[in-house]
């Protein structure tokens, strides 16, 4: 496999009582079992149907890549509208396949410049209109449940904007990715004809990267959107043990399950080692946390489940929060990824031969540089007992970028199996969109908005 899972630093060997012994893992051997076979039983049905992504979607991805071929040829600019689940797969795939710069560059070295929109800040709206003019852009409004209003508001601000400048093509520039049967924008797309691709009914948001919510964006980039998927099913068939000691993503999730039931390990810090993964990061936490954060288990009892996800990037953060990562409570699983070899690399130029303290970095190059800092890091966490484990890409492809979101799927989805929550669902987000609803007066929620005016008001008193 192009991505190795190394867990030696979670271990008793290298942690002693830190860590976690074999002993702990046979414990939890059946329970893991049982979560694998219940993601086998359950593939591609009900909430599952991202684990089919790689095998099932030749025709769409055919369409893809020819609508992504038109956008490039006719529009400067493609502009994806979407949050949460329908915008950090992009963001995230786009940083990581793209050049760091991409949109500054040379027009002759890029496709269409890109931009992914995922807040309702009008100054971020307001700048974005003053860098693409909509004549020349393709915006893509993703939006699974047709309902968000973050969306929402924006398609509405740009439909108007496209109608006013555009006229009568304006439909011409926008392309809905949406559930086939329900919600809004399903409507709107059939009564404007807009061009439609459907999210199934049977992958959620943060499950979606792999179906056209993040196939399209990456195809107009240029992205192998066939090596993604490709990656996706390596790593989807390096996973089919119900042995966690043959199944890496299965042993991630066991670990995880130790760390956090038993050894207090409530935060799970993401880290990877490449600017190109800083992104992925952000993926990631809305994955694990969104995903495990869960108030209720499946028998109905309040369990509040959950590892709070936190994002760092390597080295940078060595000079931020690595101390307290090095130093700090045992209340962490630091997860690093590495990548073996860069796209590109520097060498560090001879020039400080007077400066020992320097001169030791000449001859050698950035790569070296940021791999060993990284094993030195790893060095660090482990010499202090503090529990982190290690995920390393071979490059930065297409193909390990699938699979490694492959991998962190099937680890959450075993992961909340094993803790007995519903994976799948986001009753806190629900909550949060409700009381907007109700705050705007939206038809439909009266009650709501009666409990929002009975909740306690502030108190003047604390607010200085
Ligand atoms: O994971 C999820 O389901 C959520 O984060 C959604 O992706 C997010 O709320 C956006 O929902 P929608 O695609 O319906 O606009």
């Amino acid at each position: 496999m192009q991505i190795k899972f190394d867990f030696n630093n979670m271990m008793q060997e290298q942690l002693g009582d830190k860590g976690i012994s074999e002993s702990q893992i046979e414990a939890v051997r059946a329970k893991a079992k049982d979560s694998f076979d219940y993601l086998e039983a359950n593939r591609g049905k009900g909430w599952m149907g991202w684990t089919e992504l790689p095998y099932n979607q030749e025709d769409i991805v055919r369409d893809i890549i020819y609508t992504a071929a038109e956008v490039r040829a006719k529009f400067d600019n493609f502009v994806v509208l979407g949050i949460g689940g329908s915008a950090l797969g992009p963001m995230a795939v786009y940083n990581a396949l793209c050049h760091l710069h991409y949109n500054e560059l040379d027009p002759k070295k890029r496709g269409v410049k890109f931009y992914v929109e995922d807040n309702v800040d009008p100054e971020r709206m307001l700048a974005l209109l003053d860098v693409v003019d909509p004549a020349k852009t393709m915006f893509n409004v993703i939006t699974k449940s047709g309902a968000t209003s973050e969306t929402m508001s924006q398609y509405l601000i740009i439909t108007d904007i496209l109608k006013k400048k555009i006229g009568k093509d304006w439909a011409k520039h926008i392309i809905a990715t949406t559930s086939e049967s329900k919600g809004n924008l399903i409507k709107l797309a059939k009564e404007n004809g807009f061009k439609t691709y459907f999210i199934p009914e049977s992958v959620g948001g943060r499950f979606s990267e792999l179906c056209p919510v993040g196939l399209l964006p990456a195809a107009v980039l240029g992205i192998d959107i066939i090596g993604m998927l490709r990656g996706a099913a390596e790593v989807d068939k390096a996973c089919n043990s119900s042995d966690p000691y043959k199944n890496p993503a299965l042993m991630a999730a066991v670990l995880q399950y130790i760390a956090m039931e038993e050894k207090g390990a409530n935060i799970s810090v993401m880290m990877p080692y490449a600017d190109s993964l800083k992104l992925m990061a952000d993926w990631y936490c809305q994955l694990w946390g969104e995903s495990l954060g869960k108030g209720v288990d499946f028998d109905g009892k309040e369990v509040h489940k959950g590892q709070t996800p936190v994002k760092a990037l390597g080295v940078t953060d060595q000079h931020s929060q690595v101390q307290l990562y090095t130093e700090g409570p045992f209340d962490k699983v630091i997860t690093i990824i590495g990548v073996e070899r860069f796209r590109g690399n520097v060498e560090i130029p001879q020039g400080a031969e007077e400066f020992p303290d320097v001169n030791f970095l000449c001859g050698h190059s950035m790569e070296e540089l940021i791999n060993t800092e990284r094993r030195a890091t790893e060095y660090a966490l482990t010499r202090s007992k503090h529990m982190n484990r290690t995920i390393l890409l071979e490059e930065v492809s297409a193909s390990t970028i699938g699979g490694l979101m492959m991998f962190f799927q099937l680890e959450t989805a075993y992961c909340g199996k094993m803790l007995n929550i519903d994976t799948f669902n986001q009753p806190g987000v629900e909550e949060g969109k409700n009381a907007t609803y109700a705050m705007f007066n939206r038809h439909g929620y009266e009650k709501k908005r009666e409990e929002l005016q009975k909740a306690p008001k502030k108190n003047g008193k604390y607010i200085i």
